[in-house]
């Protein structure tokens, strides 16, 4: 037997001004995209952007539903957008934000399970990691240079392989 180790590593950041410009402002469109959210349900308002390798950005928030396992994350309404109106073209960072209705975050949102792996498999279609920049309200800011390290042992397309 060999015991294996799984490590990930992030960078945390006080203040937006650390980040590149570009990912400065895909944040601002992250925290603009909140204002479309739908959360009549959960009053926890999310907005994602998604930044494209032909510098186009895509904005995408949270659909909810009154039959609730109906409802869309804010990152897979994002990829959905970006598939759907530019298919074939990489993405290469996604900053998420959040606004819940009855406090003010000021920790950085992290994507649910579901969304970790269709932002997975959007990396391993294009070969290209995925950068994250999460954060809530304020506070700090996490920067991650891929999406792979936050699903550990993710099920992966080449298990479907004969
Ligand atoms: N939500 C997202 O949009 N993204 C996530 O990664 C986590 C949760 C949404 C789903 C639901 O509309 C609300 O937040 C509360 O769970």
């Amino acid at each position: 037997m060999i015991e294996k180790k799984i490590t990930s590593t992030f960078r945390e950041l006080d203040d937006a001004a650390e980040l590149p410009a570009t990912l400065q402002s895909l944040l601002l469109k992250a925290k603009e995209a909140i204002e479309d959210a739908y959360a009549p349900y959960s009053s926890f308002r999310v907005g994602a952007a998604a930044l494209l390798e032909n510098g186009i950005v895509v904005k995408g928030s949270n659909q909810e539903n009154a039959s609730s396992p109906v409802g869309i994350c804010a990152e897979r309404v994002t990829l959905s957008a970006v598939s759907a109106m530019y298919p074939g073209i990489a993405v290469v960072a996604i900053a998420i934000s959040a606004r819940p209705g009855n406090h003010t975050l000021t920790e950085p949102v992290a994507p649910c399970g579901i969304c970790r792996q269709a932002i997975i498999e959007y990396e391993e279609r294009f070969s290209k990691p995925i950068q994250l920049i999460l954060q809530g309200e304020s506070g700090k800011i996490a920067w991650l240079e891929n999406t792979t390290m936050l699903l550990p042992l993710a099920f992966r397309r080449e298990s479907l392989k004969r």
